[in-house]
């Protein structure tokens, strides 16, 4: 069973709450449990119960299963877009945010699970971002269900500029930046995964020029980036010839390394 931690959090600011944890203590989820929440998922699985991880249906049912159990949101996810992992984005967004805070996300994607995780467990007025239409329209439907209060916006291909409007400022600017530097094979469009540059951080090097002129005074910048030492060097460069001081946050999910680039101004 889930233990009930709603009531045990109360971090720094007393505005955070905490996910209930499994009972091993983890934050995760047997694949056993999330078959009870969708039958559907047994057919991925097999006669030891184990998922099958090469089916792109089999992840985003198991995704919504974890998504629901733990963080009590319901959250469907575009046919055709990255299969967005719950857990990563709260640990992210737990490396940066204390709670209350007025926060943007640039490039919230179909799921909107950044934003909506920000939103619940750390009470942050939540402004999110998409370029993309159709996905889009699956950010709308997620917050709507959700009955979550943030604010949507369409973007034209603009980054923060000319998309959120002059002279709003926020406490933390957060994104999890498309990062390849070329189209990959298989299931990325090319605006999810293309950042462009040599390194794949053009976009990201383009949003933290851009957010300078959105952040309140000891504001921050935070990026979701993969474990790629050129990448995050060449944003960690950029960032402070732009005056912001930089930290690296390196945390683990499952067996992947994940970084929180944080750059404070
Ligand atoms: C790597 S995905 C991350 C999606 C989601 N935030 C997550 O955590 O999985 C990057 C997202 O940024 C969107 N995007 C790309 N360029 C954008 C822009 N200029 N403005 C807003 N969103 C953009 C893409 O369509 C995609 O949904």
């Amino acid at each position: 069973m889930l233990k009930p931690e709603w009531n045990d959090t109360v971090s720094i600011g007393m505005q955070c709450r905490k996910p209930p944890r499994w009972r091993d203590g983890k934050l995760g989820l047997p694949v056993s449990e999330a078959v009870k929440m969708f039958p559907e998922l047994a057919e991925y699985t097999d006669e030891r119960g184990r998922l099958d991880l090469s089916s792109r249906e089999a992840r985003i049912i198991y995704n919504r299963a974890v998504t629901r159990a733990l963080f009590g949101l319901e959250v469907d996810y575009h046919p055709n877009g990255l299969v967005t992992t719950p857990v990563s984005r709260y640990l992210f967004l737990k490396t940066f945010l204390r709670g209350g805070e007025r926060v943007l996300e640039i490039g919230t994607g179909h799921t909107a699970m950044l934003a909506l995780l920000a939103w619940k467990f750390f009470n942050c007025d939540v402004t999110a971002t998409e370029v993309e239409g159709g996905f889009f329209e699956y950010a709308k439907k997620n917050i709507e269900r959700n009955c979550a209060g943030i604010r949507l916006i369409k973007s034209d291909g603009g980054i923060v500029r000319g998309v959120v409007p002059e002279g709003e400022k926020f406490d933390v600017i957060f994104s999890a930046p498309p990062y390849y530097e070329r189209p990959t094979r298989g299931v990325l469009t090319e605006r999810e995964g293309v950042g462009g540059g040599r390194y794949g951080e053009a976009f990201s090097v383009r949003l933290i020029r851009e957010a300078r002129d959105y952040l309140r005074p000891k504001g921050k910048v935070a990026l979701f980036l993969p474990d790629k030492k050129p990448l995050i060097w060449v944003i960690t460069e950029k960032g402070r010839e732009l005056g912001y001081t930089v930290r690296d946050v390196r945390f683990r999910v499952g067996t992947r390394w994940r970084h929180s680039l944080i750059l404070g101004s």
